[in-house]
């Protein structure tokens, strides 16, 4: 109960603070490489729940997109920047195999000292050409978005037909076994319909499966795909969330170790999500975010403008916001604790003493309702905490896609003009109403 009014207090100051003004680019180069995100937009269906940046596949657009890409990863590295680890996600990057490797390709040639590369894809793209291609390009983490093993949800969601069922995701994860040094799947919780036998029925299929690493969302709602939802896969009651995450926690743990709120690694720690580690990273591609020297950067939601700018030597990123001294301290005790620790030493390194000072009525409060607890070396989740942090988390990503929502609403004209089949919700009904638009312009 205190829990989900902590998170809704949260909820309301990160959409607060999800308003970007106008950017003419990241500014300052840093001295020490730093991560890079890679957003790959495309995606053969548009599932009804999903707010991340996609729009449908087509052929020639793909080319020009991934060409433009690789033209910006070599302004960056022009101008100074190296790379320390690549994450690309989309939309579904394996849409063009030979773009995405050819990209791969591109970043480790400038950056011969880089290290993780992770990857997004779906279950159909788990082929045998794709899989050796992928890891040929020194892919270390695969990440395979599965949903639900459960057939009618995965007919609901539009899913059954373009990315199989059950036995044949589970087929096709077995083909992609022992290539990659992190296989992850992701799943989705609290889904509309979705019984606790189902969930449980997840929780086996993962269990049996092949991945060592298994990613556990609970659903994150905007409007514009709750309206998507309610016309096809109807719409999640939150009652079940605690019961729902017990269960997760209870049937994973004997196999699998929590690396953070939703991520559960089995045998050796794997690869985990870039954002985890909170580290600076730059954002490339149409619709992709950075955060660098505390400023939060967000690249053009218009593919068109995208690949525009980019022709034009021009930098992809349109908006930021600059964080506060206490903002990033804050950003950092999320996202560090999140992935389950944050370290003293590692927030001395970075702020001094003043972390400690700064932050003491969050961590008096968090401590003081049982989300977290410290020993010598800083402070960590309790299980509590982890409930607490998965709630917080999804209030920020879903600040994050009403965000999504926005930009995209703002090249409605160019989305609709590509027939997306997808209903783009009114702006008076986006909640933070169009001050945030207005600045961004
Ligand atoms: C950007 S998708 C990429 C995966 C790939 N396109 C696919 O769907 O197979 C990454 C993951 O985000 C998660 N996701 C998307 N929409 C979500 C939502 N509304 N709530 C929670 N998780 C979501 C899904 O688990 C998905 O696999
Ligand atoms: S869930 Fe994956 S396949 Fe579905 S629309 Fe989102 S990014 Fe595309």
């Amino acid at each position: 109960m205190l829990e989900t009014l902590v998170a809704s207090v949260f909820r309301r100051e990160a959409r607060r603070r999800m308003r970007l003004g106008p950017s003419a680019g990241i500014a300052v180069v840093p001295a020490e490489p730093v991560f890079l995100y890679l957003h790959v937009p495309f995606c053969e269906v548009l599932c009804p729940y999903c707010s991340f940046h996609r729009v449908r596949y087509e052929d020639g657009k793909v080319h020009r997109y991934f060409a433009a890409l690789r033209r910006e990863i070599r302004h960056y590295h022009d101008r100074g920047y190296r790379f320390s680890g690549v994450y690309v996600g989309g939309g579904t990057p394996t849409v063009a195999p030979d773009e995405l490797v050819a990209t791969l390709g591109l970043v480790r040639e400038l950056n011969p000292a880089l290290g993780d590369i992770s990857v997004e894809t779906n279950p159909k793209d788990l082929r045998d050409e794709v899989l050796a291609a992928l890891a040929g390009a020194g892919v270390g983490r695969l990440s395979v978005g599965v949903q639900t093993l459960d057939d009618g949800l995965l007919a609901k969601m539009g899913r059954l037909e373009k990315y199989g069922d059950r036995a044949e995701i589970l087929g096709r994860l077995a083909a992609a076994a022992g290539r990659f040094r992190t296989l992850n799947v992701d799943l989705m919780w609290n889904l509309p319909q979705q019984s606790e036998a189902m969930l449980e029925a997840d929780l086996e299929g993962v269990l049996a499966s092949p991945a060592n690493q298994a990613s556990f969302y609970p659903l994150m709602q905007t409007r514009a795909a709750a309206r998507q939802m309610a016309k096809t896969m109807g719409l999640p009651a939150r009652r079940r969330l605690r019961r729902d995450y017990e269960r997760i926690l209870a049937r994973l743990r004997p196999e699998f170790t929590p690396t953070s709120g939703w991520c559960f690694s089995r045998g050796a720690r794997g690869i985990d999500e870039y954002l985890v580690d909170s580290g600076d990273y730059v954002g490339l591609g149409s619709g992709a975010f950075g955060y660098v020297g505390g400023t939060l950067y967000a690249t053009t939601f218009s593919l068109n403008s995208y690949v525009d700018r980019i022709e034009r030597g021009l930098s992809g990123v349109t908006g930021e916001r600059r964080l506060g001294a206490r903002e990033r301290m804050q950003y950092d005790l999320l996202l560090r604790l999140f992935g389950l620790r944050l370290d003293r030493a590692w927030a001395r390194a970075r702020y001094g003493e003043r972390f400690e000072r700064a932050l003491a009525p969050e961590l008096a409060a968090f401590r003081l309702l049982g989300a977290i607890d410290s020993d010598a070396r800083g402070w960590h989740l309790t299980d509590r905490g982890m409930f607490l942090w998965v709630q917080m988390m999804s209030a920020f990503f879903e600040s994050v896609n009403a965000f999504r929502e926005q930009m995209r609403h703002q090249i409605r004209a160019e989305l609709e003009g590509e027939a997306l089949g997808e209903a783009l919700v009114p702006l008076a009904e986006i909640r933070h109403g169009p001050g945030a638009l207005r600045r961004v312009r």
